[in-house]
């Protein structure tokens, strides 16, 4: 198999953006006021693409990945991380091939991993498939602590040696590889989730994860993961059963539609007013945010080739939300719900269970005049007439979006610094919105 791996012509699809040169005080202008009407293309979701790129580790042949998000920053890190390790990385439009048969590295350094938690996800394949690791500790992020003790207690259980040593997490391998084992997560974690099962694909024996993680990405990987020889069973529920397989080979995989993505432009669509078209999205992934979404009175669909919202000329009414593991609320749509909430009838309160330091975005919206009381975990938005553009500033992800969908209502002119952010998880934002109506722009910073 060749370490390059190649692209073959029935692979190929549209040209995605390329990847955004931007400085970190590239600005994006908003003049709010204008309703969104046209057709969005969902791109492949960001959290699932990250940890299939880590999947590339496990076999030394070629890993084919089909709508991947190769705009997005996050991803042009995991590149980076991953061919830092050794491992062929191409990315070319819509699809991303991997190759990780002359991986000689197993380090994965600070100046990288730091930029981005998720690279945590290496450790896993890396230990599985050559017996060791060694990975910076990722550190605290803008929305929490964000330990990784789940990850390594979980790998231990498997029989790996891990000692922490001057910032890095050591890990080796007993002789003859790691051994399954039976992995009661005390905390429902994502990653952990993920790290554990590519880990255990690899692993001598039957490896079950009680209390695992559920989120539809889980799913995707574990599924690309039996593409790729692996024994998996129980995705999608909350104990996942993985029968160790000597080697996994290569695959070719559709990566999942951002479901994130298709909530962020769901409520977009329900504050401007007007009619989206959501192409490649599925409501199957956004049961309980419809659920709080219809309450709010917003009207959604699923069509032939993606989601139809809709919302009429009455005024969004306020709900309560409460983020939980899938398939509860996601936290990743907190902050995009909360800034619906500022303009909606009456109040809503929003509490957030997953990350202790997701409220970021509550300043913010505070300087664009919504009305916003937090209380420890909680906050009470009391729905205003009207907010007012202003100069605010991203602070994470989807703090930022949520800022700009703000804007989109605002009277005026809403100018979001550090946009920085925006890129690491939104493909061509602008492009997107602007194609609908929205009068939103980049401006480079002075
Ligand atoms: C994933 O992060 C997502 N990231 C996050 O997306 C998302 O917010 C989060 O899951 C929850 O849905 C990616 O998929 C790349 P967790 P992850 O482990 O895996 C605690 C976005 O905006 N915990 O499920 O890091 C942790 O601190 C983002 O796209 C431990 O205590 O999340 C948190 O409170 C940001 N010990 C909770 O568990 C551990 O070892 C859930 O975290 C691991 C986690």
């Amino acid at each position: 198999m060749s370490p390059s791996p190649s692209f073959s012509a029935d692979a190929a699809q549209p040209l995605s953006p390329p990847p955004l040169a931007t400085s970190s005080l590239d600005k994006i202008r908003i003049r709010g006021g204008k309703s969104l009407n046209g057709e969005i293309t969902i791109s492949g979701a960001k959290n699932a693409a990250l940890k299939l790129m880590s999947a590339a580790l496990l076999t030394g042949e070629s890993l084919y990945l089909e709508n991947a998000p190769n705009a997005l920053r996050d991803i042009a890190s995991q590149s980076d991380l991953l061919e830092y390790l050794g491992c062929a990385v191409k990315r070319e439009g819509r699809l991303m091939a991997l190759n990780a048969s002359t991986v000689d590295n197993f380090t994965a350094p600070y100046d990288l991993v730091r930029k981005m938690r998720t690279s945590i996800l290496v450790l896993g394949p890396l230990l599985a498939r050559f017996g060791q690791a060694r990975v910076s500790l990722p550190g605290g992020c803008a929305i929490g602590t964000r330990p990784v003790d789940l990850h390594l207690k979980g790998l231990a259980e498997l029989g790996a040696e891990i000692s922490i040593e001057e910032g890095y997490i050591n890990a080796t391998a007993p002789q003859g590889g790691l051994q399954g084992a039976t992995i009661r997560f005390p905390k429902v974690s994502v990653g952990a989730t993920e790290n554990l099962m590519m880990a255990a694909t690899l692993a001598k024996g039957t490896t079950i994860l009680q209390n695992a993680a559920r989120e539809p990405e889980i799913n995707d990987l574990g599924e690309c993961l039996i593409k790729m020889g692996a024994k998996i069973s129980g995705l999608g529920t909350d104990t996942i059963t993985i029968e160790g397989v000597p080697h996994l080979s290569g695959a070719r995989h559709e990566i999942v539609a951002d479901r994130i993505e298709a909530g962020t432009y769901i409520i977009a669509a329900a504050m401007t007013g007007g009619t989206l078209n959501l192409k490649n999205a599925r409501l199957d992934h956004l049961t309980s945010a419809l659920g709080h979404l219809s309450q709010a009175g917003i009207e959604v669909q699923q069509n032939m080739d993606g989601v139809l919202v809709h919302r009429n000329g009455h005024r969004l009414k306020g709900v309560d939300i409460m983020t939980e593991p899938y398939p509860g609320f996601p936290t990743d749509l907190q902050a995009q719900f909360m800034a619906m909430l500022c303009t909606a009838e009456g109040a809503g309160m929003v509490t957030e269970t997953i990350f202790e330091n997701r409220f970021m975005h509550v300043p913010e919206l505070a300087r664009m005049g919504a009305d916003i009381t937090v209380q420890g975990h909680s906050a009470i938005v009391r729905g205003v007439e009207t907010l007012k553009g202003a100069e605010v500033m991203a602070t994470d992800l989807r703090a930022s979006v949520a800022l700009v969908l703000a804007g989109l209502v605002a009277e005026g002119t809403t100018t979001v610094n550090r946009i920085y952010h925006l890129e690491r998880g939104y493909e061509d934002i602008t492009g997107k919105l602007s194609a609908c109506g929205a009068e939103i722009e980049r401006v480079g910073g002075e």
